[in-house]
């Protein structure tokens, strides 16, 4: 019989292993950076990305699990026995360029599935590695913050709202002009450079929204994320209002609009142009 585990005391053990190894790389970083490569994501490997997904990896492995790595730096990577039994997404960082360039909003990415599907993800963690707080999920047993339950807000109009929106891109003339109408209602609009925790904050109503509709977002930076905000209660579909359904892979991109409640995700739904 196949034996239960208990994965976020596990997942919480990735991120202490994580935040241990990456701390002395902290304190080198206005050192030139060794050229690594490309991730299977499609971005630059940094040597902090690295470290981080072999904290990872080493600290699975350290349990004695099977398991396929599907990660944003290695790609997909089969481990133990019985591989096909237990699937690990991560974003090893999420933000990778505030932590380089300083800026204290950055995070980690991990989530359990029994299938490389976003709907299979049963267990989830983001953790804010500048700050020190961890959001997990459960699938059924609501998300927390630091052990606390957390819920989203229930502003429901745009006028005192605050939404990020993502507008990192290369495409910006074909997804800005979608958005006009959106932007041109709300007053308080933010991009801080870590969609994961960004994510995060709207499942504990630190924000009312958040937007990526870029098509540019991998399935590896939302899949913890994606469980914490339907298990707090939030929204999260794709721009028509249909529920998100992904595969979970390195090269498999995202968009979505993701809101405190139900109201205010009516009303930015009817705000953005097809
Ligand atoms: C990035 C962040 C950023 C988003 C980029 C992502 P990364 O993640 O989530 O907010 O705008 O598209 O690539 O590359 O640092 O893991
Ligand atoms: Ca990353």
């Amino acid at each position: 019989m196949k034996k239960q585990i208990d994965w976020l005391p596990i997942l919480i053990q990735c991120r202490d292993n994580l935040k241990m190894q990456i701390n002395p790389l902290l304190k080198t970083l206005n050192h030139p950076q060794p050229s690594l490569g490309i991730g299977a994501g499609g971005d630059p490997i940094k040597k902090v990305d690295l470290t981080a997904e072999n904290a990872i990896v080493e600290t699975l492995k350290e349990y004695g699990l099977s398991f396929t790595l599907i990660s944003e730096e290695s790609g997909i990577k089969k481990y133990g026995e019985n591989p096909e039994e237990n699937y690990v997404t991560a974003d090893p960082i999420d933000g990778t360029t505030n932590l380089m360039r300083g800026i204290p909003f950055y995070a980690s990415s991990i989530a359990v599935s029994t299938k490389p599907e976003l709907n299979a993800v049963h267990t989830a963690l983001v953790a804010d590695l500048f700050h020190g707080v961890t959001y997990t999920a459960k699938k059924g047993e609501g998300a927390k913050r630091d052990n606390q339950k957390v819920t989203p807000s229930k502003k429901a109009t745009l006028e005192d709202a605050v939404m990020g929106i993502d507008l990192n891109t290369y495409k910006a003339r074909e997804v800005a002009p979608r958005l006009t109408n959106l932007i041109e209602k709300t007053k308080h609009i933010r991009h801080l450079g870590a969609n994961a925790l960004e994510l995060c904050y709207v499942a504990d109503g630190t924000t009312d929204a958040f937007i990526d509709i870029r098509g540019k977002l991998r399935t590896t930076d939302t899949a913890a994320a994606w469980l914490i905000i339907n298990e707090a209660g939030a929204k999260i579909t794709t721009p028509e209002g249909k529920p998100l359904s992904a595969k979970l892979d390195p090269k498999e991109k995202l968009t979505f609009i993701a809101a405190a409640n139900q109201k205010i995700h009516k009303t930015i739904l009817s705000l953005i142009k097809a």
